[in-house]
């Protein structure tokens, strides 16, 4: 253990995440309007066991006791999302909810009242519903210039203590499990649709950080940035064939939008496979897109091997987290020897380091913050403990990874576990259990799990480093 903390400089970064509809519940409470989560939660078939975020984890109420399970663990960030339809719940400026801002003022002033960093995500996917109503969501490059007001109304609200933003929150969910496998909100099904509502984001995004560069990072001093998800893909052989397929894999789940963000463009790989079906971004556009991001964030939950597909194998895995699979050419499989989670994600913490190392390399060494890394077991509650024993190796390995990639050269920063509590696993609802603190969804109550335990016994030792460090 405390070797494990030591790898680790002083001034590194360790916090916990969630997302505003996840855990905030109080879905009609104080003026708050509807997202297409809302919506999508209501029709039938779209969430297991019909569940929805309307109460959720109750954090509306219980922000301040979920604080101190934070000051209990001894972490130094914590990173939310604001719900877009709670600020401003037609989704524009019009019908702005001082109520939603106060919440967050209040959430905001208690973090930093107890030593606490908010890193604030924008926009977790819960779109206003009014705009998909009205303009049929991301498909519509109108909700470009409205993300870009309320990300300006966020920085004029919370800037002046907010100095750490993200602005999309895996914008490759949104666009492939959203528009394309249609498991989540707003739930469509199309090949076409994932490209232009992912190129929707990422102009949105582009125009928020223009807003934060020219009319408030120069007065606020923060950084801005955003976060992209991607599993590690391991070539299946040593085969050319099969590294290049590993590789066009790792370009469709993650160059796709951080290409644009780091180097200007989509992937070639990309371009050549999606044909007319990816949309171009102009000149002007390029320009906004290259070093939109301050950092680069990064969820990271699973590994597949990737190979060349061929004529006779689908090329579709079995998780269906691949993507728009039928344009990649890959074929994804798992190693039945890895053990796996209960979201059936395979548990490999050396692909943790080997993505890690290779976003350093193709994108220059940014600053690297994992904004989310985690898992989900059958916990349960006994005598009033949770022994979840897999958790806590799960983060003692992956975490020890990290170690080894910064050792190697990697430029991380940052590591938020996922979650701070047990929470609305979207399509899945509350089946699956992400969190450090176990949450009993009828009353309410939270639990620390030995692995928040765990946590804090490693971050006590970072402390301790610290204090030393700074006698020396
Ligand atoms: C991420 C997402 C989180 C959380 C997590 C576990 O993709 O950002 O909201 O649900 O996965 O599935």
């Amino acid at each position: 253990m405390t070797s494990l903390a030591n790898r680790f400089p002083p001034e590194f970064l360790w916090g916990t995440a969630t997302s505003a509809y996840q855990i905030e519940g109080a879905a009609s409470v104080d003026g708050r309007g509807p997202s297409i989560w809302d919506t999508f939660c209501r029709t039938e078939g779209n969430v297991l066991n019909g569940d929805t975020g309307d109460i959720a984890c109750d954090h509306y109420h219980r922000f301040e006791e979920d604080v101190q399970l934070m000051v209990a663990m001894g972490v130094k960030a914590y990173r939310f999302s604001i719900s877009w339809s709670r600020v401003l719940p037609d989704g524009t400026l019009d019908s702005l909810n001082q109520a939603g801002i106060d919440f967050y003022n209040r959430l905001i002033d208690c973090c930093l009242k107890h030593d606490i960093t908010p890193w604030v995500t924008i926009y977790h996917w819960d779109l206003p519903d009014a705009l998909e109503v009205k303009y049929g969501g991301w498909l519509s490059n109108e909700v470009v210039p409205l993300f870009a007001d309320y990300a300006a109304l966020c920085f004029d609200s919370f800037g002046d203590r907010v100095k750490n933003w993200i602005t999309l929150n895996e914008p490759w969910v949104a666009a492939v499990l959203g528009y394309g496998q249609g498991v989540f909100a707003p739930g469509h099904c199309s090949n076409v649709e994932p490209y232009v509502a992912a190129h929707n984001l990422l102009l949105a995004h582009a125009h928020a950080v223009e807003r934060y560069r020219v009319d408030y990072q120069p007065s606020q001093h923060g950084i801005i940035g955003i976060t992209n998800n991607c599993d590690w893909r391991e070539p299946l052989t040593d085969s050319e064939e099969d590294r290049q397929a590993a590789e066009v894999a790792l370009e469709f789940f993650l160059g796709w939008f951080a290409d644009p963000i780091y180097l200007g463009d989509y992937p070639q790989c990309m371009r050549a496979n999606v044909g007319k079906r990816l949309p171009k971004f102009s000149e002007e556009e390029q320009a906004l897109l290259k070093g939109s991001s301050d950092f680069f964030g990064l969820n990271h939950y699973t590994t597949m091997y990737a190979a060349k597909q061929h004529a006779d194998d689908p090329g579709q895995s079995v998780y269906g987290n691949g993507g728009l699979s039928e344009d990649q050419g890959v074929s994804l499989s798992v190693d039945e020897s890895w053990p796996k989670t209960s979201m059936q994600w395979a548990v490999v913490p050396w692909g943790c380091r080997k993505l890690l190392e290779w976003i350093s390399k193709r994108y220059d060494n940014p600053p690297l913050y994992i904004t989310e890394n985690g898992c989900a077991y059958d916990d349960e509650l006994e005598s009033g403990q949770v022994i979840d024993e897999e958790r806590t190796e799960f983060y003692a390995q992956y975490i020890n990874e990290c170690a080894n990639a910064l050792e190697n050269g990697v430029n991380l920063q940052g590591y938020f576990a996922w979650s701070l509590l047990d929470n609305f696993e979207w399509a899945m609802g509350y089946s699956k259990r992400f969190g450090l603190h176990y949450v009993d969804f009828e009353t309410g109550e939270r639990t620390p799990k030995e692995s928040a335990k765990w946590f804090a016994r490693l971050l006590s030792q970072e402390s301790s480093k610290k204090v030393v460090g700074s006698a020396a």
